[in-house]
């Protein structure tokens, strides 16, 4: 299957790019320390779809995924909502800064696909 690779000395600390792969969109979002420190600061076994941050990352600086909505798959906005992460316009699904739903209709944390990091870490490949 196709694989998509992306620099990421491209992409700074603090912005998100989108990616498409197999048609759908990938978000990456570069964290900075006090992004990934306050999504490790939550409480989530609370959480509606309870997975820690530690989970849903394989290096805490990247988080990669799936840009499509958990409720009917629209494709969230960044750097908007409630919880400083992303926010779905189609019936107002708020996401978090690991992309674990908070609040609204979604019932899943936006899920993250397989990926790699090239050695050195270059690369990302999805
Ligand atoms: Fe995102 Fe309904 S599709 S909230």
């Amino acid at each position: 299957l196709a694989k998509v690779e992306v620099e990421l000395a491209s992409i700074p600390e603090g912005k998100n790019v989108i990616i498409k792969w197999r048609g759908k969109p990938v978000f990456i979002r570069h964290r900075t320390q006090e992004e990934i420190n306050e999504a490790k600061s939550t409480d989530w076994k609370t959480l509606r779809d309870p997975e820690s941050d530690e989970s849903r990352t394989k290096k805490p600086e990247w988080l990669v995924m799936l840009g499509v909505c958990t409720h009917l798959g629209c494709v969230p906005i960044g750097e908007a909502g409630d919880y400083g992460g992303w926010f779905c316009p189609c019936h107002g699904s708020h996401y978090d800064i690991s992309g674990r739903i908070r609040k609204g209709p979604a019932p899943l944390n936006l899920e993250v696909p397989a990926y790699d990091f090239t050695e050195g870490d270059a690369k990302l490949i999805v």
